[in-house]
């Protein structure tokens, strides 16, 4: 785990790009809490996090519109058709961490 943000900085369902150990993650404090995904839209790279909307428990990659759950890291709708790497978050007191070592869901990280 790896200190990735202050709470305090984290606004309800604005995503936000963290670098954490060199891993860009996309951070979106929801409803029940911190979720944690890759940055990288799995369709053309596309960082998730820029300009993103949150949709329910989903992130909207603002290119092309693929909105990823944040648990699964599934994509919902077209075009983009692979997951993309979660990660698990630990909140303590006002410290959000993150482990960035092995996705929760399998997704394989991307290449570049
Ligand atoms: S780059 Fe994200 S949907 Fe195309």
């Amino acid at each position: 785990m790896t200190r990735a943000a202050a709470l305090a900085d984290l606004p309800a369902g604005q995503p936000v790009r963290v670098d954490v150990d060199g891993v860009p993650v996309c951070l979106v404090r929801t409803e029940d809490g911190v979720r944690a995904i890759h940055d990288t839209c799995s369709h053309q790279q596309w960082s998730l996090a820029d300009g993103g909307t949150l949709w329910g428990n989903g992130v909207e990659c603002s290119l092309h519109g693929s909105t990823f759950d944040l648990d699964s890291g599934k994509p919902s709708s077209l075009p983009a058709m692979q997951p993309v790497p979660t990660f698990a978050v630990t909140v303590t007191d006002d410290d959000v961490h993150v482990d960035v070592s092995s996705a929760t869901n399998g997704a394989a990280f991307p290449d570049h």
